[in-house]
């Protein structure tokens, strides 16, 4: 296997890592750690897949005090970006190493900090960049949670600071809901609030994986009704089936198209439903749902849409 630039600077000695624990900053599960002793390792990912891959090999979950060093690796968010370095060099002690792919804009995210950062050396290597300084100087960003509509979003969450067409297309065409519902990757909760308009809902269970959406919809969403869950809805299980579950999946990870989780999604609407429950979903036109759905459920009719939405009822789940 070809060396991380996280394992090659390391192992050159620049930056020289300060003893103690080490914090990294939602590394992908795939991300190339070995070059670190497991126990000297704190893990933070916001992301319920990533955070329990490194839970399951073993490694901690990250605390809140200071620690010497802190490794950022760049999310796709620029503006995340911004607020994970802004972070790291606050719970910093000595070092912050920032590491990202150009796709990421990782080049980007090395200017602006050359302009406030002590930055002391830099690696590129297989089209990314990894940096380090010392968490000294005073950085002038300033990176906004965005409102819409009333809701709070933040970066990180998806359809940060506006609506999506979809779910907005899918809220407005739901039938009369009744009885006990789940929102299966609830983000901000403009659906949730949708389903919550409902009188006849009695209980919605909002199912999510990433914590930065979680922690908007705990502003966003006031109502006894609601639970959120942060969890993966592709293994989501409950003893307490739905009458109706709703859902505008999501269909890649990172840069990559991923029809499969899409599908995982379905596959969890149909093992949690009611027999006779039905699933609501909307879904870009060009995205291979339909033979799944005729798999999983007895019934599957488009409920309209527009040029780039469909919209879907499934119902009767295949047991
Ligand atoms: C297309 S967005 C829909 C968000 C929200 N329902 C709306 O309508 O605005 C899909 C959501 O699924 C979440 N997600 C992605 N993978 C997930 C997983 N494995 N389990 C639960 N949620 C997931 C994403 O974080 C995102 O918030």
């Amino acid at each position: 296997m070809a060396h991380s630039r996280l394992t090659l600077a390391l192992e050159d000695g620049a930056p020289s890592l300060p003893g103690g624990p080490v914090r990294v900053l939602r590394p992908p599960a795939e991300y190339d750690l070995s070059v670190l002793e497991k126990d000297r390792v704190e893990i933070a990912h916001g992301f319920k897949p990533d955070h329990d891959a490194w839970m399951t090999r073993g490694y901690a979950p990250a605390g809140i005090d200071p620690v010497p060093t802190i490794v950022v690796v760049v999310p796709r968010s620029k503006a995340l970006a911004r607020r994970m370095v802004l972070r790291a060099r606050h719970e910093a002690t000595d070092l912050v190493i920032v590491d990202g792919a150009k796709t990421d804009g990782v080049d980007s995210l090395y200017k602006a900090c050359r302009g406030w950062a002590p930055v002391a050396g830099t690696l590129t290597k297989g089209h990314g960049r990894l940096y380090w300084f010392a968490p000294e100087g005073a950085p002038d960003w300033h990176v906004p949670d965005q409102m819409v509509d009333g809701f709070r979003t933040q970066p990180g969450v998806f359809s940060e600071g506006r609506i999506d067409p979809g779910s907005r297309l899918l809220a407005e065409a739901l039938p009369p809901l009744v009885g006990r519902v789940a929102d299966l990757g609830a983000g901000w909760g403009y659906l949730s609030a949708a389903v919550l308009r409902h009188p006849g809902v009695t209980a919605l269970d909002m199912v999510e994986a990433e914590a930065l959406a979680l922690d908007c919809l705990s502003d966003n969403i006031d109502d006894a009704r609601a639970s959120a869950h942060w969890a993966d809805a592709t293994r989501f299980s409950t003893e307490s089936p739905y009458d109706a579950v709703v859902a505008n999946p999501p269909f890649h990870t990172t840069r990559k198209g991923a029809p499969e989780l899409g599908q995982a999604f379905l596959a969890t609407a149909a093992r949690i439903l009611k027999p006779r429950g039905t699933l609501y979903m909307v879904a870009n036109r060009h995205l291979p749902y339909e033979g799944r759905l005729k798999e999983l459920f007895a019934h599957v009719q488009e409920l309209g849409g527009d040029a780039a939405f469909k919209l879907i009822a499934a119902t009767r789940p295949r047991r």
